[in-house]
């Protein structure tokens, strides 16, 4: 029995043939209608989400499964302190795979350690998001043909944000990959992941302004500065509006350059940057439906 709790947990091959898959069912929805037709996805949501767990869901029942679970932890027994490792032990009776998303990094993988289901990682604190990272990539590689040979600029909230530090981990597998990392000094990428690029020989830059780089990038991945992790509320006033994404700096970028977002978006793209069609985030939000589709199917072993 196979779990996820990173994107590296997959080998570059099982994610080409992970992708090859979610392009199949892109193409041929109607060939995997009722593959899970019996089958229960649990969806254990300690923290809010809109895209992760209506997406999960929403591919469950594009597969012909049933969806149970909860959205928030005060409405699961967890507020009368029940722990992670006792609820998959319960949630394996009910369900055949779990995705989860906590508040505590690592808590996924304690629960990994006690189901007799798979557990799929939703989100754990500012830690991991890898059904994001597949997301990223699915999108990048059907929009760009590649996930080699470009150069990607991550720019927000590089300290705190776990689809940021998933991506990279994921990215670095691949040949020619350059990171440009845009953040104000206080949400610098953590030294973790810049010791692990230096480790592996992969170049990278830091930089505060936008847009000193932006005709630099096919790729610019921006994110929400994360006010539900800063320990004062003076700080993230301070910071939400650093980056603001707009008509007049897209004219700075490759005609090509593609602009994801993992979304929520709050003020850091105007909203009149949705039109340019090098804005792809909302794509992006397709493709986490077709990939969670094909790794409900991956894990529980039906292709
Ligand atoms: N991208 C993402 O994780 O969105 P949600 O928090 O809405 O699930």
């Amino acid at each position: 029995m196979r779990h996820l709790m990173s994107p590296l947990d997959f080998t570059v091959e099982e994610l080409d043939k992970l992708f090859d898959l979610a392009g199949d069912i892109e193409k041929n929805p109607e060939k995997y209608a009722k593959k899970c037709d019996g089958k229960k996805l649990a969806t254990c949501f300690y923290e809010p989400s809109t895209r992760t767990r209506l997406s999960f869901e929403a591919a469950m029942y594009n597969l012909g499964g049933h969806v149970i679970g909860f959205s928030d932890a005060g409405s699961s027994s967890a507020s009368k302190g029940e722990s992670v490792s006792d609820t998959i032990r319960m949630i394996s009776c009910y369900a055949d795979i779990c995705a989860m998303r906590h508040p505590k990094e690592g808590a996924p993988m304690v629960a990994s350690t006690k189901s007799r289901i798979p557990v799929i990682n939703a989100g754990d604190g500012g830690h991991q998001h890898p059904t994001q990272t597949l997301t990223d990539l699915l999108t990048i590689r059907s929009l760009k043909g590649r996930l080699n040979n470009f150069t990607i600029g991550l720019c927000g909230d590089l300290k705190f944000g776990r689809t940021v530090h998933s991506l990279i981990h994921a990215l670095v597998r691949y040949d020619n990959i350059q990171f440009i990392f845009i953040s104000p000094d206080e949400l610098r990428i953590p030294d973790y992941v810049t010791e692990m690029l230096q480790e592996k020989g992969i170049s990278y830059k830091e930089v505060i302004r936008l847009e000193d780089v932006m005709e630099e990038l096919d790729l610019l991945y921006m994110t929400r500065v994360q006010r539900e992790r800063f320990f004062n509320e003076e700080d993230y006033v301070r910071l939400k509006d650093f980056y603001i994404l707009n008509k007049e700096k897209m004219k700075l970028a490759k005609p090509d350059m593609l602009v994801l977002h993992p979304l929520p978006r709050v003020n850091e793209i105007s909203v009149e940057v949705d039109e340019d069609e090098r804005a792809v985030y909302f794509k992006q939000v397709q493709y986490g439906v077709y990939v969670r589709m094909a790794l409900i199917l991956t894990l529980l072993e039906l292709v």
